[in-house]
């Protein structure tokens, strides 16, 4: 399916040009020596090549000032080659990553992380919506899961991803920016595990973003639910040493009773890179703004 996606955007890239357009060009700010981080910003050049979008790396030292970031950020945000701008986060603690996501132009916020792209997603209006939670809605509509009136559960809340899920899912179909209409559940890590499984049991499609290696067992599952599985893990394998990534559902035991289940590595990880090209796109053709 992400591949898919790449050759839609890869399309729409191409007549964008062909008219006459600029390439749409990705500015990504990328703070630090965080291991994981570099690995997502390096998926996210190489793809974002291969589908035609130039990318534009700035590398800064994990003690660059607030004020230095900020700076670039307006120098993006003034660019007219600059059709998206990505701040990689975790930011180190001195700096304020709500500052700095608000600084980006909510034009050119394919992260969609500026509190009024924030706003208008929950306003059920046109916005640059998190690629994350963007994923998570492809995946279910295009395998044609339904999710008017069913059951929904996210397990996660965080701002960037368990949130912005929740929001799309439960949201009115016929609004500006179409909802699931399903009956969603948010659960979190104050949520007895004992309540989670009651919840889940009722799950028609279970989104997972907790960051807990299996959360979700086999006995948590209602049969032929949907489960995706938003989990991020590097899991350090005790007899070999070495570290792999792993998602919050037991997968295998999971596979058995699940309708459609996605993997990790491999399932909303590639189609979130691709979401973002997708925003790229959009903000470069303003179609949201
Ligand atoms: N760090 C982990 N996921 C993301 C993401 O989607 N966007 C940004 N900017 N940073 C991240």
């Amino acid at each position: 399916m992400a591949k898919q996606i790449q050759k839609e955007i890869q399309r729409g890239v191409e007549s964008w040009i062909s008219l006459g357009n600029r390439r749409p060009h990705l500015s990504i700010i990328l703070v630090g020596d965080n291991p994981a981080s570099h690995t997502y910003v390096r998926n996210k050049i190489r793809a974002a090549s291969a589908v035609g979008i130039c990318s534009e790396l700035i590398l800064k030292p994990k003690n660059v000032s607030q004020e230095e970031l900020l700076d670039i950020t307006d120098q993006l945000n003034m660019d007219p080659r600059v059709s998206g701008i990505l701040v990689q986060l975790p930011l180190p603690d001195h700096v304020d990553e709500r500052t700095v996501c608000n600084e980006i132009t909510p034009e050119k916020d394919v992260d969609g992380f500026h509190i009024i792209n924030i706003g208008r997603l929950c306003l059920d209006q046109h916005s640059l919506i998190p690629a994350t939670a963007s994923a998570v809605w492809e995946i279910i509509k295009r395998t044609g899961i339904e999710t008017f009136g069913k059951n929904v559960v996210v397990a996660g809340r965080s701002k960037n991803v368990g949130m912005p899920i929740a929001m799309l899912l439960h949201t009115d179909g016929q609004h500006e920016r179409p909802g699931g209409d399903a009956t969603v559940t948010i659960a979190h890590r104050y949520t007895p595990k004992e309540q989670l499984k009651i919840h889940t049991h009722l799950a028609d499609v279970l989104v997972v973003a907790a960051g807990i290696p299996k959360l979700i067992t086999s006995d948590m599952v209602k049969e032929g639910a949907a489960v995706i599985d938003v989990g991020i893990n590097y899991f350090q394998d005790p007899v070999t040493g070495k570290t792999r990534l792993v998602g919050d559902v037991d997968f295998e035991a999971v596979k058995k009773k699940a309708s459609f289940i996605t993997p990790v590595p491999g399932g909303v990880g590639p189609m979130t890179v691709a979401m973002l090209l997708k925003n790229t796109l959009l903000a470069a053709k303003k179609i949201i703004y």
